[in-house]
């Protein structure tokens, strides 16, 4: 079976063609970062337009470089939500028409979902319970799964996330775009224990994040002149305003793990990039006997092999999505709370 993936649910155009779910027979991916660079974060609106110029374009790439032909695949699949809506819509209709006009069947799948698949689609023989942190420039969200394909979401971030702080106390130094390599390039040299920040404290308890209190910490600390771009502290600041958001993100793994016996934990979304994170959630769960798995850098940023890869797995599993799927923008249980959708009957009705 031949699944081509898609996914746009922000900034990366990229599209993989995957043969029973694991081989990757191409993978394409587009980033618009150089293009964003200038803003210092992603252009919503500059984002879809961008999706839309290059997207008919990358599939076929992603079908030369795979040796096959648009009537070979059997599955179209690509990111529902979350996301931003407007580049979820450019890769969801496009992949509908696809699927439409070769009268193919067609699957959205969850970003977050497609996220953790990364270290399946990489790695075999994972074993159950696991622990699964997705944490990016928009997302920060910890699940349990006791089995295949069954995420169950214990937190995610209240406010920003982990990601996002990281590229906006990077834009407000003027050091790069995008923020986390930038910042974890200066920070290499740095005492992470040179500025004190503190671990937020979530109210309710719980298992969500919070990184917006950490940002406005660092934000003071540029305000008041106590560091800019060319201090040469930057490096100590930067690696302790690193190291308290990998303790934040500890914090909470082990906060979980009181209640939640797993085996393995994976680790995925672009901050899982960072190689202090890697290290010490690697060294953390060591201790504690639980394996860890952490997608290679490639798969830790969106791409479309995770997509097909999951997709693959729920068709097999017997899922199935009509021609009306739409995409969410937001986290939610497939976005129903957040739009309410008029049956087809009622919209005819109404333009008669
Ligand atoms: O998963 P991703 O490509 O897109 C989203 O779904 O958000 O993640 C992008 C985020 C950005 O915030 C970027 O600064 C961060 O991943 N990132 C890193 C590193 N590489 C990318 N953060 C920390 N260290 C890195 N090496
Ligand atoms: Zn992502």
């Amino acid at each position: 079976m031949i699944v081509l993936g898609i996914e746009t649910s922000c900034d990366e155009t990229s599209v993989a063609i995957l043969k029973e779910g694991k081989d990757i027979l191409s993978e394409v991916i587009y980033s618009q970062d150089r293009i964003h660079e200038k803003w210092g974060g992603v252009v919503p609106e500059i984002a879809s337009r961008q999706h839309i110029k290059i997207i008919d374009r990358v599939v076929r790439e992603a079908l030369m470089e795979a040796k096959l032909d648009l009537k070979d695949i059997d599955l179209f699949s690509c990111t529902r939500g979350p996301g931003l809506i407007g580049s979820l819509l450019v890769g969801l209709t496009f992949t509908k028409s696809l699927a439409y006009s070769l009268s193919k069947p067609f699957l959205g799948v969850d970003h977050l979902h497609a996220h953790i698949e990364s270290a399946f689609l990489e790695n075999e023989g994972i074993e159950f319970p696991i622990l699964a942190l997705v944490v990016s420039g928009g997302h920060t969200s910890m699940f349990y799964m006791e089995k295949p394909l069954e995420f169950q979401l214990l937190g995610k971030t209240r406010d920003d996330a982990a990601g996002e702080i990281l590229d906006k106390i990077s834009k407000f130094l003027g050091i790069g775009y995008p923020g986390g390599p930038a910042i974890e390039g200066i920070a290499k040299d740095g005492n992470p224990d040179r500025f004190k920040f503190s671990i937020p404290v979530i109210k309710g308890g719980g298992l969500d994040f919070s990184f917006s209190g950490i940002k406005t910490a660092a934000y003071l600390y540029i305000k008041k002149g106590i560091v800019e771009k060319d201090s040469p502290e930057l490096p100590d600041f930067l690696a302790s305003f690193q190291k308290i958001i990998i303790d934040h993100i500890i914090s909470n793994i082990e906060k979980a793990l009181k209640d939640y016996k797993v085996k393995s934990l994976i680790l995925s979304g672009g901050v899982a990039r960072n190689g202090e994170l890697r290290r010490r959630v690697s060294e953390k769960m060591n201790e504690r006997g639980i394996k860890v798995y952490i997608p290679s850098p490639r798969h830790c940023t969106d791409n479309g092999s995770m997509v097909a890869s999951l997709a693959y797995k729920l068709y097999m599993n017997g899922k199935r999505d009509g021609w009306d799927t739409d995409a969410y923008a937001r986290f939610s249980e497939e976005g129903r709370n957040f739009i309410t959708i008029l049956p087809s009957e009622k919209i005819r009705k109404r333009y008669k």
